[in-house]
């Protein structure tokens, strides 16, 4: 396991539940964004990669609307969440790294990567969209979602006494102006929830959607779509520890085709 999924399998309640949490607000509108956009072509009988499944929201809401899913994830312990939490016999999980996809070619109608590629190293996601090119069906998309490259800058903290207007629930520390690597803004980023308890992640990578793209698009893949979330106002009203982030991006949501 990388140390990213490590990370990751040490705040295992905090990624699995809280659909009603203020803080996890962003990721799920991002995954319903990402639910929508699939149902939007027809979920009934589509067969869907969700790459990166983490403990399995998105793959089980697919399931409940028809679709056959297949979860990946390098995270044992969110696999073994996500097969325990499932009773739909239409969703699988295994555990796997997503730039090295253990599936035949063409037999899948989609795939999605729910905010996971800012967690990876580019050559890993050069990697993984020429896989997402083999276990593609022709004319199958893949859409990608990831934290929006403003919000690392809009709550960047370190050197900033003014954190007027800024969500006090995220911000993003420690940027590297490269990280040697791949030549991309890094972070860490830091989630705090109503009490005030905080989620730490090192090694978040702030990639913009033109650095998506060229690699998608290197592996043959054509876009289709390129859209943002924006934290909506009626939810700002509702949690006011959020402060004045109506209108702030949250994340950003690529969509391509084969
Ligand atoms: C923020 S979580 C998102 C999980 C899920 N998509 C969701 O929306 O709840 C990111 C996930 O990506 C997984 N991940 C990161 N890099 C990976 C890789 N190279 N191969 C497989 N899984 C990876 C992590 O283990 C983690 O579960």
């Amino acid at each position: 396991m990388s140390v990213t999924s490590a990370q990751f399998s040490a705040q295992q309640d905090f990624w699995a539940n809280g659909e009603h949490r203020p803080d996890k607000v962003g990721d799920f509108l991002n995954r319903k964004e990402v639910i929508r956009m699939l149902a939007a072509d027809g979920l009934p009988g589509a067969k869907i990669l969700d790459a990166g499944c983490g403990t399995g929201y998105v793959a089980e809401m697919l399931g409940r609307r028809g679709a056959h899913v297949w979860g990946i994830d390098e995270c044992i312990p969110f696999i073994d969440a996500a097969t325990n939490s499932t009773a739909n016999d239409v969703v699988r999980f295994q555990s796997g790294r997503i730039e090295k996809l253990p599936y035949g070619s063409e037999c899948f109608d989609h795939v999605i990567a729910v905010s996971v590629l800012q967690y990876m190293y580019k050559g890993c996601i050069g990697e993984f969209f020429r896989h997402v090119a083999r276990v593609l069906r022709k004319n199958g998309t893949v859409i990608v979602s990831m934290t929006h490259p403003d919000l690392y800058r809009l709550c960047y903290r370190d050197h900033e006494g003014d954190t007027q207007d800024k969500p006090a629930w995220i911000h993003f520390s420690g940027r590297s102006g490269s990280d040697g690597v791949d030549m991309v803004d890094t972070y860490t980023q830091h989630y705090f929830n109503a009490s005030g308890n905080g989620s730490v992640l090192q090694g978040v990578r702030a990639y913009s959607g033109k650095d998506i793209v060229d690699m998608a698009e290197c592996a043959g893949l054509k876009m289709v779509s390129s859209r943002s979330i924006e934290y909506p106002k009626s939810l700002v009203e509702k949690y006011p520890q959020w402060g004045s982030v109506w209108g702030y991006p949250s994340y950003l949501i690529l969509e391509f085709q084969k």
